[in-house]
């Protein structure tokens, strides 16, 4: 079994073998530019992974695994849209350093891109993960108007935001995985298995991204820190502090969510303050760990071998203890 860091070198000069910036150059600069500002390579680093494990050579998911980065690309262009926000991977986002128009016309070509890569498998392979991809890419879009209807909702209730991580986050994780498994030829029960536990996995990972956006290192992190606080964005923290808070904390919460002031700052601030004192970071802490656990118990049932789990299970591990 190879190592998550062979896998991602691998992955990384496959990738930058099929970048090319041609004519017209503002269309895919910032193709290029987006796609080189690295990021973790998680999902494309599982594709390889799973194929692996599931005993195909990796070097067979590579356009996949392409295709689900060059699609997460896309997917963080027109997120920075509309979460205006204006740092990615500690640089300008797409649009801050080109403009609007130059973000949407660009994310819609590595949107169409992904699906391009799909081309490159045979038959059965290419319906079926362009079957998963085409139902995935949907979901995604569902869980991000969700992501944005909530902004302006003051009756999110914590089932319905899992849901809406589940769709704009966890299923791509579930896919990316399910595609190492369906060109790996795996059986039906365990693609569907190496998808649960990549979703479960994918939930505990979005909690993780809230607690960061509100609590990372601002010199570390890559993105703007409080950048959901400025949006009013329901996340797991906001949620359930409405749920822990006292009367006073719940008003003040809401207040801030209410308006998008001038002073960011304070704002920010404020909001960290009752999230601290409510015990809510404790709570999204256990929350991540309950979903890791889920995601480790479908690994019981899997066919694959027991070293294989443990790679899977660390993998896992080392997701909670991220910092970017
Ligand atoms: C960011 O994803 C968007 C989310 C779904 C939270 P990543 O945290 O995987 O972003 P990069 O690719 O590593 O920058
Ligand atoms: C992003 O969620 C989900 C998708 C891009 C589909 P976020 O808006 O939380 O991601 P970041 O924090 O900007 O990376
Ligand atoms: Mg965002
Ligand atoms: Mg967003
Ligand atoms: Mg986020």
């Amino acid at each position: 079994m190879h190592s998550v860091d062979y896998f991602r070198t691998e992955f990384i000069s496959y990738l930058e073998k099929k970048i090319i910036t041609k004519e017209p150059v503002n269309l895919y600069e910032p193709i290029s530019y987006i796609l080189e500002l690295g990021g973790k390579r998680l999902r494309p680093v599982l594709t390889l992974m799973t194929a692996e494990i599931f005993g195909v050579d990796y070097k067979k998911a590579l356009d996949a695994a392409l295709a689900i980065e060059v699609f997460h690309n896309f997917s963080l262009v027109h997120d920075d849209i509309m979460d205006d926000a204006p740092l990615r991977r500690g640089k300008a986002s797409v649009h801050e350093k080109w403009d609007i128009n130059t973000g949407i016309l660009s994310g819609d070509a590595m949107l169409i891109n992904a699906y391009q890569l799909f081309e490159n498998y045979e038959n059965d392979t290419f319906r079926a993960l362009a079957q998963l991809f085409t139902k995935t890419a949907i979901e995604v879009c569902e869980g991000q108007q969700y992501d944005m209807d909530f902004e302006t909702r003051d009756n999110v209730t914590i089932s319905e935001y899992l849901k809406m991580i589940d769709y704009k986050t966890a299923v791509l994780v579930g896919a990316a995985m399910k595609m190492g498994g369906i060109i790996a030829q795996a059986s039906t029960e365990d693609q569907n298995r190496i998808y649960d536990f990549g979703r479960n996995l994918g939930i505990a990972f979005q909690l993780q991204d809230d607690y960061l956006d509100a609590f990372g290192n601002p010199e570390t992190f890559g993105k703007q820190v409080g950048g959901d606080i400025i949006e009013n964005k329901k996340t797991y923290l906001y949620l359930k502090a409405l749920e822990l808070g006292t009367k006073e904390q719940i008003r003040e919460l809401t207040d801030l969510y209410s308006i998008h002031p001038n002073d960011t700052k304070h704002k920010i601030d404020t909001v960290k303050e009752v999230f601290v004192e409510t015990g809510v970071v404790e709570n999204a802490k256990e929350k991540i760990s309950e979903y890791t656990q889920k995601a480790f118990e479908v690994l019981e049932e899997l066919q694959i071998t027991k070293e294989n789990k443990e790679v899977l299970r660390e993998f896992g591990e080392s997701l909670m203890q991220r910092e970017v």
